[in-house]
Protein backbone atom coordinates (compact mmCIF):
# COMPACT_ATOMS: atom_id res chain seq x y z
CA UNK A 1 0.00 0.00 0.00
CA UNK A 2 1.08 3.68 -0.71
CA UNK A 3 2.50 5.18 2.97
CA UNK A 4 -0.76 6.30 4.60
CA UNK A 5 -0.68 8.12 7.96
CA UNK A 6 -3.65 7.34 10.88
CA UNK A 7 -4.87 10.88 10.38
CA UNK A 8 -5.08 10.43 6.71
CA UNK A 9 -6.80 6.97 7.25
CA UNK A 10 -9.60 8.63 9.42
CA UNK A 11 -9.98 11.60 7.07
CA UNK A 12 -10.47 9.16 4.09
CA UNK A 13 -12.78 6.60 5.88
CA UNK A 14 -14.47 9.13 8.08
CA UNK A 15 -13.24 7.79 10.93
CA UNK A 16 -12.17 8.43 14.41
CA UNK A 17 -8.75 8.08 15.80
CA UNK A 18 -8.64 6.62 19.05
CA UNK A 19 -4.64 5.46 21.35
CA UNK A 20 -3.09 6.55 18.42
CA UNK A 21 -0.75 8.87 17.42
CA UNK A 22 -2.19 10.66 14.05
CA UNK A 23 1.46 10.38 12.57
CA UNK A 24 1.76 6.67 12.72
CA UNK A 25 1.93 5.13 8.76
CA UNK A 26 0.68 2.22 7.28
CA UNK A 27 2.69 0.75 4.50
CA UNK A 28 2.05 -2.59 5.09
CA UNK A 29 -0.74 -4.78 4.07
CA UNK A 30 -4.05 -4.37 4.97
CA UNK A 31 -5.75 -7.36 6.25
CA UNK A 32 -8.88 -8.70 7.45
CA UNK A 33 -7.42 -12.06 8.90
CA UNK A 34 -5.52 -10.90 12.33
CA UNK A 35 -3.39 -13.74 11.53
CA UNK A 36 -2.16 -12.13 8.46
CA UNK A 37 -1.20 -9.28 10.04
CA UNK A 38 2.09 -7.89 10.48
CA UNK A 39 4.51 -5.20 10.36
CA UNK A 40 3.38 -1.59 9.39
CA UNK A 41 -0.13 -3.24 8.23
CA UNK A 42 -3.69 -2.35 9.19
CA UNK A 43 -6.20 -4.81 10.52
CA UNK A 44 -9.51 -4.59 9.54
CA UNK A 45 -11.56 -6.24 12.18
CA UNK A 46 -14.84 -8.35 10.65
CA UNK A 47 -17.47 -9.31 12.60
CA UNK A 48 -17.99 -13.10 11.19
CA UNK A 49 -20.24 -15.70 11.73
CA UNK A 50 -18.19 -17.49 13.90
CA UNK A 51 -15.62 -15.09 15.40
CA UNK A 52 -15.50 -11.25 15.97
CA UNK A 53 -12.31 -9.42 14.43
CA UNK A 54 -12.37 -7.20 16.89
CA UNK A 55 -11.45 -9.56 19.73
CA UNK A 56 -7.97 -10.27 17.79
CA UNK A 57 -7.23 -6.29 17.23
CA UNK A 58 -4.80 -6.36 20.16
CA UNK A 59 -3.12 -9.76 18.75
CA UNK A 60 -2.98 -7.94 15.19
CA UNK A 61 -1.10 -5.16 16.79
CA UNK A 62 0.99 -7.22 18.78
CA UNK A 63 2.13 -8.80 15.31
CA UNK A 64 3.42 -5.83 14.06
CA UNK A 65 0.26 -3.74 12.91
CA UNK A 66 0.21 -0.46 12.90
CA UNK A 67 -3.34 0.34 13.72
CA UNK A 68 -7.11 -1.34 13.54
CA UNK A 69 -9.74 -0.64 11.00
CA UNK A 70 -13.19 -1.10 13.67
CA UNK A 71 -16.36 -0.91 14.33
CA UNK A 72 -16.50 -0.39 18.55
CA UNK A 73 -13.92 0.64 20.37
CA UNK A 74 -10.75 -1.52 21.17
CA UNK A 75 -7.88 -1.17 23.39
CA UNK A 76 -5.30 -0.24 20.77
CA UNK A 77 -4.18 2.73 18.28
CA UNK A 78 -7.71 1.84 16.08
CA UNK A 79 -9.53 3.79 13.48
CA UNK A 80 -13.51 3.85 14.44
CA UNK A 81 -15.57 3.78 11.60
CA UNK A 82 -19.66 2.96 11.02
CA UNK A 83 -19.39 0.39 8.72
CA UNK A 84 -15.86 -1.71 7.41
CA UNK A 85 -16.58 -2.91 3.93
CA UNK A 86 -17.40 1.22 2.99
CA UNK A 87 -14.32 2.55 4.86
CA UNK A 88 -12.15 -0.18 3.02
CA UNK A 89 -13.58 0.79 -0.13
CA UNK A 90 -12.95 4.68 0.76
CA UNK A 91 -9.45 3.36 1.42
CA UNK A 92 -8.93 2.06 -2.03
CA UNK A 93 -10.38 4.70 -4.15
CA UNK A 94 -7.73 6.99 -2.32
CA UNK A 95 -5.04 4.94 -3.26
CA UNK A 96 -6.39 4.54 -7.09
CA UNK A 97 -7.25 8.55 -7.05
CA UNK A 98 -3.11 8.83 -6.14
CA UNK A 99 -2.03 6.28 -8.33
CA UNK A 100 -3.42 7.94 -11.94
CA UNK A 101 -0.84 5.69 -14.13
CA UNK A 102 -2.05 2.70 -12.91
CA UNK A 103 -4.35 0.65 -15.52
CA UNK A 104 -6.95 -0.61 -14.14
CA UNK A 105 -8.82 -3.86 -15.93
CA UNK A 106 -12.05 -5.36 -14.29
CA UNK A 107 -13.50 -8.98 -15.52
CA UNK A 108 -16.68 -10.42 -14.81
CA UNK A 109 -18.89 -13.23 -16.27
CA UNK A 110 -20.68 -15.51 -14.37
CA UNK A 111 -18.08 -18.28 -15.12
CA UNK A 112 -14.53 -18.22 -15.59
CA UNK A 113 -13.86 -14.87 -13.99
CA UNK A 114 -10.87 -16.76 -11.97
CA UNK A 115 -9.28 -18.66 -14.55
CA UNK A 116 -9.43 -15.40 -17.12
CA UNK A 117 -8.28 -13.10 -14.14
CA UNK A 118 -5.10 -15.64 -13.22
CA UNK A 119 -4.16 -16.24 -17.31
CA UNK A 120 -4.69 -12.29 -17.73
CA UNK A 121 -2.47 -11.52 -14.80
CA UNK A 122 0.72 -13.86 -16.25
CA UNK A 123 0.01 -12.23 -19.54
CA UNK A 124 -0.28 -8.60 -17.76
CA UNK A 125 2.62 -9.36 -15.49
CA UNK A 126 5.17 -9.43 -18.49
CA UNK A 127 4.37 -5.94 -19.34
CA UNK A 128 4.77 -4.51 -15.57
CA UNK A 129 4.41 -4.69 -12.08
CA UNK A 130 0.54 -5.95 -11.70
CA UNK A 131 -1.44 -6.60 -8.50
CA UNK A 132 -4.00 -9.26 -9.22
CA UNK A 133 -6.06 -10.93 -6.36
CA UNK A 134 -5.31 -14.48 -5.06
CA UNK A 135 -8.02 -17.08 -6.09
CA UNK A 136 -11.77 -15.31 -6.12
CA UNK A 137 -10.95 -12.44 -4.28
CA UNK A 138 -14.03 -10.32 -5.98
CA UNK A 139 -16.21 -9.10 -3.44
CA UNK A 140 -16.69 -5.72 -1.16
CA UNK A 141 -13.38 -7.25 0.90
CA UNK A 142 -11.34 -9.29 -1.26
CA UNK A 143 -11.78 -6.14 -3.96
CA UNK A 144 -10.55 -3.39 -1.85
CA UNK A 145 -7.99 -4.93 -0.32
CA UNK A 146 -6.32 -6.14 -3.67
CA UNK A 147 -7.14 -2.50 -4.50
CA UNK A 148 -4.67 -1.63 -1.51
CA UNK A 149 -2.03 -3.41 -2.39
CA UNK A 150 -1.14 -1.20 -4.84
CA UNK A 151 1.59 1.21 -4.44
CA UNK A 152 3.69 3.91 -6.53
CA UNK A 153 5.44 0.89 -8.19
CA UNK A 154 2.41 -0.54 -9.36
CA UNK A 155 1.55 -0.16 -13.30
CA UNK A 156 -1.46 -2.34 -13.71
CA UNK A 157 -4.59 -3.99 -11.48
CA UNK A 158 -6.45 -7.11 -12.76
CA UNK A 159 -9.44 -7.52 -10.74
CA UNK A 160 -12.12 -9.87 -10.45
CA UNK A 161 -15.44 -8.73 -10.25
CA UNK A 162 -18.35 -10.61 -8.78
CA UNK A 163 -21.69 -9.49 -8.40
CA UNK A 164 -24.90 -11.22 -6.27
CA UNK A 165 -27.17 -8.65 -7.27
CA UNK A 166 -28.18 -5.69 -9.44
CA UNK A 167 -25.43 -2.71 -8.32
CA UNK A 168 -22.64 -5.23 -6.78
CA UNK A 169 -20.94 -4.34 -10.13
CA UNK A 170 -20.77 -0.67 -10.61
CA UNK A 171 -20.21 -0.37 -6.75
CA UNK A 172 -17.06 -2.52 -6.96
CA UNK A 173 -16.28 -0.19 -10.09
CA UNK A 174 -16.75 2.92 -8.43
CA UNK A 175 -13.85 1.73 -5.83
CA UNK A 176 -11.54 1.39 -8.54
CA UNK A 177 -12.83 2.77 -11.84
CA UNK A 178 -11.38 0.24 -14.57
CA UNK A 179 -10.55 1.39 -18.18
CA UNK A 180 -10.68 -1.92 -19.44
CA UNK A 181 -13.62 -4.72 -18.74
CA UNK A 182 -13.44 -7.76 -19.71
CA UNK A 183 -17.57 -9.76 -19.45
CA UNK A 184 -17.06 -13.49 -20.18
CA UNK A 185 -20.55 -14.68 -20.00
CA UNK A 186 -24.21 -14.77 -18.43
CA UNK A 187 -25.14 -17.78 -17.24
CA UNK A 188 -26.98 -19.28 -14.17
CA UNK A 189 -24.17 -19.01 -11.15
CA UNK A 190 -26.59 -16.75 -8.76
CA UNK A 191 -29.11 -16.82 -11.18
CA UNK A 192 -31.99 -17.78 -8.48
CA UNK A 193 -30.76 -14.79 -6.36
CA UNK A 194 -30.62 -12.02 -9.28
CA UNK A 195 -33.96 -13.56 -10.52
CA UNK A 196 -33.14 -14.87 -13.75
CA UNK A 197 -30.77 -14.07 -16.79
CA UNK A 198 -32.06 -10.88 -17.82
CA UNK A 199 -31.47 -9.25 -14.59
CA UNK A 200 -27.62 -11.58 -14.63
CA UNK A 201 -26.94 -9.41 -18.25
CA UNK A 202 -28.11 -6.42 -16.35
CA UNK A 203 -25.44 -6.59 -13.62
CA UNK A 204 -22.69 -7.97 -15.67
CA UNK A 205 -23.34 -5.10 -17.80
CA UNK A 206 -22.64 -2.90 -15.40
CA UNK A 207 -18.83 -2.99 -16.04
CA UNK A 208 -19.37 -2.36 -19.81
CA UNK A 209 -21.78 0.97 -18.62
CA UNK A 210 -18.52 1.81 -15.83
CA UNK A 211 -16.17 2.37 -18.29
CA UNK A 212 -15.27 5.58 -19.59
CA UNK A 213 -15.05 6.52 -23.57
CA UNK A 214 -11.14 6.27 -23.54
CA UNK A 215 -11.95 3.02 -22.24
CA UNK A 216 -11.96 -0.86 -23.25
CA UNK A 217 -15.11 -3.35 -23.41
CA UNK A 218 -13.66 -6.58 -24.15
CA UNK A 219 -16.97 -8.68 -24.79
CA UNK A 220 -17.38 -11.96 -25.81
CA UNK A 221 -19.21 -12.34 -29.18
CA UNK A 222 -20.32 -15.69 -28.79
CA UNK A 223 -22.95 -14.95 -25.92
CA UNK A 224 -25.54 -12.59 -27.67
CA UNK A 225 -26.17 -11.09 -23.74
CA UNK A 226 -22.37 -10.14 -23.45
CA UNK A 227 -22.20 -8.32 -27.09
CA UNK A 228 -25.86 -6.57 -26.38
CA UNK A 229 -23.34 -4.73 -24.01
CA UNK A 230 -21.93 -2.91 -26.47
CA UNK A 231 -25.08 -0.79 -26.71
CA UNK A 232 -24.37 -0.06 -22.69
CA UNK A 233 -21.03 1.58 -23.06
CA UNK A 234 -19.17 4.74 -24.22
CA UNK A 235 -15.89 2.49 -24.38
CA UNK A 236 -14.62 1.18 -27.41
CA UNK A 237 -15.73 -2.41 -28.43
CA UNK A 238 -13.38 -5.43 -28.72
CA UNK A 239 -14.97 -8.60 -29.56
CA UNK A 240 -13.31 -12.15 -29.00
CA UNK A 241 -14.80 -15.27 -30.38
CA UNK A 242 -14.23 -19.39 -30.59
CA UNK A 243 -17.19 -20.16 -32.76
CA UNK A 244 -15.91 -21.06 -36.13
CA UNK A 245 -17.06 -18.46 -38.83
CA UNK A 246 -17.00 -15.35 -36.36
CA UNK A 247 -15.62 -12.04 -37.69
CA UNK A 248 -14.51 -10.83 -33.96
CA UNK A 249 -11.57 -8.98 -34.51
CA UNK A 250 -9.81 -11.81 -31.43
CA UNK A 251 -10.27 -15.61 -32.09
CA UNK A 252 -9.39 -18.95 -31.91
CA UNK A 253 -9.71 -21.17 -34.85
CA UNK A 254 -8.31 -24.81 -35.51
CA UNK A 255 -9.21 -25.46 -32.17
CA UNK A 256 -8.50 -29.41 -30.61
CA UNK A 257 -7.65 -30.49 -27.17
CA UNK A 258 -4.99 -33.08 -26.53
CA UNK A 259 -4.89 -36.34 -24.55
CA UNK A 260 -5.60 -34.88 -21.33
CA UNK A 261 -8.52 -32.16 -23.14
CA UNK A 262 -5.39 -29.08 -23.21
CA UNK A 263 -6.94 -26.68 -25.82
CA UNK A 264 -4.58 -25.75 -28.51
CA UNK A 265 -5.56 -23.09 -31.51
CA UNK A 266 -4.56 -20.54 -33.37
CA UNK A 267 -5.03 -17.23 -32.40
CA UNK A 268 -6.02 -14.81 -34.89
CA UNK A 269 -6.10 -10.86 -34.41
CA UNK A 270 -5.72 -8.09 -36.34
CA UNK A 271 -1.91 -8.37 -35.82
CA UNK A 272 -1.62 -11.86 -37.67
CA UNK A 273 -1.87 -15.44 -36.54
CA UNK A 274 0.39 -17.53 -33.72
CA UNK A 275 -0.24 -20.92 -32.45
CA UNK A 276 -1.52 -21.34 -28.56
CA UNK A 277 -0.89 -24.54 -26.34
CA UNK A 278 -2.43 -24.26 -22.96
CA UNK A 279 -1.55 -25.61 -19.96
CA UNK A 280 -5.31 -25.53 -18.70
CA UNK A 281 -7.93 -28.26 -19.52
CA UNK A 282 -10.87 -27.95 -20.68
CA UNK A 283 -12.44 -26.31 -24.00
CA UNK A 284 -14.05 -24.08 -21.50
CA UNK A 285 -10.49 -22.21 -20.97
CA UNK A 286 -10.84 -21.01 -24.93
CA UNK A 287 -12.87 -18.37 -24.57
CA UNK A 288 -11.03 -16.98 -21.42
CA UNK A 289 -7.97 -17.11 -23.03
CA UNK A 290 -9.22 -14.79 -25.95
CA UNK A 291 -9.90 -12.72 -23.12
CA UNK A 292 -7.18 -12.70 -21.55
CA UNK A 293 -5.38 -11.96 -25.31
CA UNK A 294 -7.65 -9.48 -25.89
CA UNK A 295 -6.98 -7.44 -22.50
CA UNK A 296 -3.17 -7.59 -22.96
CA UNK A 297 -3.45 -6.79 -26.58
CA UNK A 298 -5.05 -3.36 -25.84
CA UNK A 299 -2.19 -3.12 -23.31
CA UNK A 300 0.28 -2.91 -25.43
CA UNK A 301 1.41 -7.00 -25.38
CA UNK A 302 2.70 -7.93 -29.24
CA UNK A 303 0.94 -11.42 -30.70
CA UNK A 304 4.21 -13.28 -29.68
CA UNK A 305 3.96 -12.22 -26.16
CA UNK A 306 0.45 -13.24 -26.03
CA UNK A 307 0.74 -16.59 -27.55
CA UNK A 308 4.19 -17.30 -25.90
CA UNK A 309 2.52 -15.74 -22.18
CA UNK A 310 -0.83 -17.98 -22.89
CA UNK A 311 1.39 -21.32 -23.39
CA UNK A 312 3.22 -20.78 -20.21
CA UNK A 313 0.42 -19.52 -18.09
CA UNK A 314 -0.59 -22.58 -15.11
CA UNK A 315 -3.58 -22.76 -13.13
CA UNK A 316 -2.69 -20.21 -9.86
CA UNK A 317 -5.97 -21.20 -7.98
CA UNK A 318 -6.90 -24.33 -6.89
CA UNK A 319 -9.28 -26.99 -8.08
CA UNK A 320 -10.58 -25.64 -11.31
CA UNK A 321 -10.09 -28.41 -13.69
CA UNK A 322 -6.89 -30.31 -12.14
CA UNK A 323 -6.04 -33.17 -13.50
CA UNK A 324 -4.34 -35.65 -11.70
CA UNK A 325 -2.97 -39.51 -12.78
CA UNK A 326 -2.83 -42.09 -10.72
CA UNK A 327 -0.13 -44.47 -10.96
CA UNK A 328 -2.42 -46.95 -11.25
CA UNK A 329 -3.93 -45.27 -14.19
CA UNK A 330 -6.91 -43.41 -13.16
CA UNK A 331 -7.14 -40.19 -13.80
CA UNK A 332 -8.82 -37.66 -11.51
CA UNK A 333 -10.38 -34.44 -12.53
CA UNK A 334 -10.35 -31.85 -9.38
CA UNK A 335 -13.47 -29.26 -10.53
CA UNK A 336 -14.15 -29.11 -6.80
CA UNK A 337 -14.41 -25.45 -6.53
CA UNK A 338 -17.99 -24.60 -7.79
CA UNK A 339 -20.83 -25.69 -10.22
CA UNK A 340 -23.34 -24.10 -11.85
CA UNK A 341 -24.86 -25.53 -15.03
CA UNK A 342 -22.44 -23.80 -17.37
CA UNK A 343 -19.44 -25.27 -15.72
CA UNK A 344 -20.99 -28.56 -15.01
CA UNK A 345 -21.49 -28.88 -18.60
CA UNK A 346 -17.94 -27.56 -19.62
CA UNK A 347 -16.02 -30.05 -16.53
CA UNK A 348 -18.67 -33.05 -18.14
CA UNK A 349 -17.47 -32.23 -21.92
CA UNK A 350 -14.11 -32.42 -20.85
CA UNK A 351 -14.60 -35.62 -18.70
CA UNK A 352 -16.14 -37.05 -21.90
CA UNK A 353 -13.07 -36.18 -24.20
CA UNK A 354 -10.42 -37.80 -21.12
CA UNK A 355 -12.39 -40.75 -20.77
CA UNK A 356 -12.27 -41.79 -24.63
CA UNK A 357 -11.11 -45.32 -24.87
CA UNK A 358 -11.76 -45.79 -20.86
CA UNK A 359 -14.67 -45.31 -18.77
CA UNK A 360 -16.24 -42.00 -17.50
CA UNK A 361 -17.53 -41.43 -13.41
CA UNK A 362 -19.00 -38.36 -12.29
CA UNK A 363 -19.32 -37.60 -8.50
CA UNK A 364 -21.55 -34.68 -8.58
CA UNK A 365 -23.08 -32.09 -5.79
CA UNK A 366 -25.51 -30.26 -6.07
CA UNK A 367 -25.42 -26.81 -7.93
CA UNK A 368 -26.43 -23.99 -5.26
CA UNK A 369 -28.45 -20.57 -5.10
CA UNK A 370 -30.06 -21.84 -8.69
CA UNK A 371 -33.90 -20.79 -7.04
CA UNK A 372 -36.93 -22.07 -8.82
CA UNK A 373 -34.98 -23.70 -11.91
CA UNK A 374 -33.21 -25.97 -9.65
CA UNK A 375 -34.73 -29.32 -9.87
CA UNK A 376 -35.11 -28.95 -13.76
CA UNK A 377 -31.21 -27.75 -13.69
CA UNK A 378 -30.02 -31.12 -12.14
CA UNK A 379 -31.98 -33.01 -14.02
CA UNK A 380 -30.81 -31.62 -17.25
CA UNK A 381 -27.09 -31.82 -16.38
CA UNK A 382 -28.25 -35.54 -14.92
CA UNK A 383 -29.48 -35.79 -18.88
CA UNK A 384 -26.31 -34.28 -20.14
CA UNK A 385 -24.25 -36.44 -18.65
CA UNK A 386 -26.09 -39.99 -19.67
CA UNK A 387 -25.73 -38.58 -23.14
CA UNK A 388 -21.98 -38.22 -23.42
CA UNK A 389 -19.38 -40.65 -25.02
CA UNK A 390 -21.41 -43.26 -26.62
CA UNK A 391 -22.61 -44.59 -23.85
CA UNK A 392 -22.67 -42.08 -21.23
CA UNK A 393 -21.10 -42.32 -18.01
CA UNK A 394 -20.37 -45.66 -16.66
CA UNK A 395 -21.69 -44.02 -13.37
CA UNK A 396 -23.19 -40.76 -11.93
CA UNK A 397 -22.89 -40.62 -8.20
CA UNK A 398 -24.74 -38.13 -6.66
CA UNK A 399 -23.66 -36.89 -3.12
CA UNK A 400 -26.61 -35.20 -0.75
CA UNK A 401 -30.45 -34.83 -1.36
CA UNK A 402 -30.55 -32.21 -3.54
CA UNK A 403 -28.20 -33.90 -5.84
CA UNK A 404 -30.70 -36.67 -6.64
CA UNK A 405 -32.52 -34.86 -9.42
CA UNK A 406 -29.56 -35.46 -11.59
CA UNK A 407 -29.70 -39.05 -10.97
CA UNK A 408 -34.01 -38.61 -12.18
CA UNK A 409 -32.59 -36.66 -14.97
CA UNK A 410 -30.10 -39.42 -16.55
CA UNK A 411 -32.69 -42.31 -16.03
CA UNK A 412 -34.80 -40.17 -18.44
CA UNK A 413 -32.50 -41.19 -21.05
CA UNK A 414 -33.38 -44.55 -22.14
CA UNK A 415 -30.43 -45.76 -23.99
CA UNK A 416 -28.35 -44.97 -21.14
CA UNK A 417 -26.42 -48.57 -19.46
CA UNK A 418 -24.53 -46.36 -16.95
CA UNK A 419 -25.04 -46.54 -13.03
CA UNK A 420 -27.58 -43.81 -10.56
CA UNK A 421 -26.15 -44.25 -7.78
CA UNK A 422 -26.81 -42.00 -4.81
CA UNK A 423 -24.81 -40.84 -1.84
CA UNK A 424 -25.52 -39.48 1.36
CA UNK A 425 -22.17 -37.53 1.49
CA UNK A 426 -18.51 -37.63 -0.02
CA UNK A 427 -16.81 -41.03 2.01
CA UNK A 428 -20.51 -42.64 0.69
CA UNK A 429 -19.38 -41.83 -2.64
CA UNK A 430 -16.32 -42.87 -2.60
CA UNK A 431 -17.14 -46.34 -1.27
CA UNK A 432 -19.25 -46.72 -4.00
CA UNK A 433 -16.64 -45.60 -6.33
CA UNK A 434 -13.72 -47.99 -4.85
CA UNK A 435 -15.82 -50.60 -5.89
CA UNK A 436 -16.14 -50.23 -9.42
CA UNK A 437 -13.18 -48.14 -10.01
CA UNK A 438 -11.14 -49.73 -12.85
CA UNK A 439 -7.49 -48.36 -14.27
CA UNK A 440 -8.27 -46.23 -17.29
CA UNK A 441 -11.25 -44.84 -15.94
CA UNK A 442 -11.52 -41.09 -15.56
CA UNK A 443 -13.48 -39.74 -12.42
CA UNK A 444 -14.82 -36.15 -12.27
CA UNK A 445 -15.51 -34.59 -8.78
CA UNK A 446 -17.41 -31.29 -9.14
CA UNK A 447 -20.17 -29.41 -6.38
CA UNK A 448 -20.90 -26.12 -5.45
CA UNK A 449 -18.57 -24.62 -3.22
CA UNK A 450 -20.42 -25.38 -0.59
CA UNK A 451 -20.64 -29.00 -0.72
CA UNK A 452 -16.61 -28.91 0.02
CA UNK A 453 -15.83 -31.79 -2.36
CA UNK A 454 -12.59 -31.12 -2.64
CA UNK A 455 -11.74 -33.85 -0.11
CA UNK A 456 -13.01 -36.30 -2.20
CA UNK A 457 -11.11 -35.27 -5.10
CA UNK A 458 -7.75 -35.08 -2.90
CA UNK A 459 -8.87 -38.68 -1.02
CA UNK A 460 -9.05 -39.89 -4.63
CA UNK A 461 -6.12 -38.64 -6.07
CA UNK A 462 -4.16 -39.96 -2.88
CA UNK A 463 -5.48 -43.57 -3.48
CA UNK A 464 -3.53 -46.22 -5.14
CA UNK A 465 -0.63 -46.42 -3.19
CA UNK A 466 1.39 -43.15 -4.43
N1 LIG B 1 -15.73 -19.91 -19.78
C1 LIG B 1 -16.23 -20.86 -18.97
N2 LIG B 1 -17.43 -21.46 -19.23
C2 LIG B 1 -17.93 -22.41 -18.41
N3 LIG B 1 -17.29 -22.86 -17.32
C3 LIG B 1 -16.11 -22.31 -17.01
C4 LIG B 1 -15.52 -21.28 -17.82
N4 LIG B 1 -14.33 -20.94 -17.26
C5 LIG B 1 -14.20 -21.69 -16.15
N5 LIG B 1 -15.23 -22.52 -16.00
C6 LIG B 1 -15.46 -23.47 -14.90
O1 LIG B 1 -16.22 -22.76 -13.92
C7 LIG B 1 -15.77 -23.08 -12.60
C8 LIG B 1 -15.33 -21.83 -11.89
O2 LIG B 1 -14.23 -21.28 -12.59
P1 LIG B 1 -13.62 -19.92 -12.08
O3 LIG B 1 -13.24 -20.08 -10.67
O4 LIG B 1 -12.60 -19.48 -13.05
O5 LIG B 1 -14.93 -19.00 -12.23
P2 LIG B 1 -15.41 -17.74 -11.39
O6 LIG B 1 -16.28 -16.99 -12.33
O7 LIG B 1 -14.25 -17.04 -10.83
O8 LIG B 1 -16.27 -18.38 -10.22
P3 LIG B 1 -16.74 -17.65 -8.83
O9 LIG B 1 -18.01 -16.92 -9.19
O10 LIG B 1 -16.96 -18.81 -7.92
O11 LIG B 1 -15.66 -16.73 -8.39
C9 LIG B 1 -14.68 -24.09 -12.77
O12 LIG B 1 -15.28 -25.33 -12.63
C10 LIG B 1 -14.20 -23.90 -14.18
O13 LIG B 1 -13.67 -25.08 -14.72
MG1 LIG C 1 -13.80 -16.54 -8.94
Amino acid sequence: MIPLSLEQIARVTGGQLRHGDPGAVVSGEVVIDSRRAGPGGLFAAVAGERSDGHDFAAAAVAAGATAVLATRPVTVPSVLVADVPAALAALARSVVDALPAVRIAGITGSSGKTSTKDLAAQLVERLGPTIAPAGSYNNEFGHPLTVLRADAATRYLVLELSARGIGHIAYLCRVAPPRYGVVLNVGHAHAGEFGGLDQVARAKGELAEALPADGVAILNADDPRVLAMAERTEARVVTFSSAPGSDAPVRAVDIRLDDLGRPGFTLLTPEGSAPVSLRLHGAHNVPNALAAAALARELGMDLDGIADGLGAAVARSRWRMEVHQRPDGVTVINDAYNANPESVRAAIDALAHLAQGGRAFAILGHMAELGGTSRASHEDIGEYAARIGDSGLAGLIAVGEEAAPLLDGARRVRSWTGEALAAPDGAAALELLANRLKPSDVVLVKASRAAHLEGVAAALEGEAGQ
